[in-house]
């Protein structure tokens, strides 16, 4: 069956701008910020992919690659097995229409001007789509489904909290009924407890509607309960990817042992595999390490004979776990956390 949604070989790179302006426009210092490089992963129809990882390994690019609201420097997005990038004229306004976002920021991607309800019917509007039952119905229903009362239609978003506010982004992305709604860390603005809501919301919308999710975090235990695959990226590539389930049960690359560990655990008898700590500094995007880019933080590398060293620094096969030696990577870890 063809995934919804399959990403190849995914590559941004934004020219780095050496800051001198000259002719109308800034000079390219000739490097390249490798923000995305070479991702791959794939979403089924109804399910939720949770992308994951440290600030600035590339998750927001991806999210806005997957928006078109940014023209890939490689690779392949397809929807229903469509290439996204060739999509013009009514084809491309269907895939705005299936596709939707969902921000991190609730208070900066609402209108400090704009009413609660003109904001949930503005996709509508732009679309120039009319409900049945006319649109203000529909926002009604929205609201509605996403727990706003009906009196909120006429407020503003200042009137409203965090969680409120992110009630009214995902009503706004549902308005057009998506297939896929891609949610940039939607909660990661919000408090402790006002996070569970809205993913116990975005589960219900799932469940109801059979929308998918790209559910982007950069804390594991976020998507531990909710997404069915997860990918796990790192300074622009998937490091691992597979079932949830089994990347929470047995992770097989360091990274992603090393993510988890770093997650607390509620029942100290389940931290069974002890914890592993990064070494040194998150390299930069711009000079990423040759070979495997997790070699300078890898807790693994050092303890590898030479031999194997050698193969580390060599380009790993984009495969579901982007690491040349899991069976070492499981013996040493095994063995140091003993
Ligand atoms: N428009 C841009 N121009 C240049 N560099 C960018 C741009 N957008 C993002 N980056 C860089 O790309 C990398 C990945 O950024 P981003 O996708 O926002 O990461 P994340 O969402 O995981 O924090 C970062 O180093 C960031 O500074
Ligand atoms: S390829 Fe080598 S450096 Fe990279 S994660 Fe695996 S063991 Fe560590
Ligand atoms: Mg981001």
């Amino acid at each position: 069956m063809t995934p919804l949604l399959q990403v190849t070989d995914l590559t941004k790179h934004f020219p780095i701008r050496s800051g001198a302006f000259r002719s109308g426009g800034f000079r390219s210092g000739g490097g390249v910020i490798k923000a995305v490089d070479g991702v791959g992963f794939s979403v089924d129809a109804g399910q939720t992919l949770g992308l994951v990882g440290e600030s600035g390994c590339g998750k927001s690019t991806t999210g806005r690659l997957l928006m078109r609201l940014l023209e890939p420097t490689s690779g392949s997005i397809r929807l229903d097995g469509r290439e996204i990038s060739e999509l013009r004229g009514s084809d491309l306004q269907e895939y705005r229409r299936r596709v939707q976002m969902v921000f991190q920021n609730p208070s900066s991607s609402l209108n400090p001007r704009q009413s609660v309800g003109s904001a949930i019917a503005a996709p509508l509007l732009a679309q120039k789509i009319t409900p049945p039952g006319g649109v203000k119905a529909r926002v009604r229903d929205l609201m509605d489904r996403v727990g706003l009362r009906p009196d909120h239609y006429n407020r503003f978003p200042h009137e409203f909290s965090g969680g409120q506010k992110q009630r009214v982004g995902i009503a706004r992305a549902l308005a057009l009924d998506p297939q896929l709604i891609i949610c940039d860390e939607p909660v990661s603005a919000l408090d402790v407890s006002v996070q569970a809501q809205v993913i116990n919301l975005l589960e219900d919308i799932q469940r109801d509607t059979g929308v998918a999710y790209v559910f982007i975090a950069h804390d594991l235990s976020v998507v531990k309960h909710f997404a069915d695959r997860v990918a796990v990226m790192y300074l622009g590539r998937i490091m691992e990817h597979g079932d949830t389930e089994e990347v929470f049960r047995s992770p097989r690359h360091p990274y992603t042992r090393a993510l988890l560990s770093a997650v607390p655990q509620a029942d100290p008898a389940a931290d069974r595999g002890g914890r592993i700590r990064l070494v040194g500094d998150l390299p930069s995007p711009a000079d990423p390490p040759r070979g495997c880019v997790f070699r300078s933080r890898c807790p693994v590398h050092p303890r590898l004979d030479a031999e194997q060293r050698e193969l580390c620094s060599g380009e790993v096969p984009r495969r579901d776990i982007a690491c040349h030696h899991t069976e070492a990577v499981a013996a040493a870890l095994t063995a140091a956390t003993r």
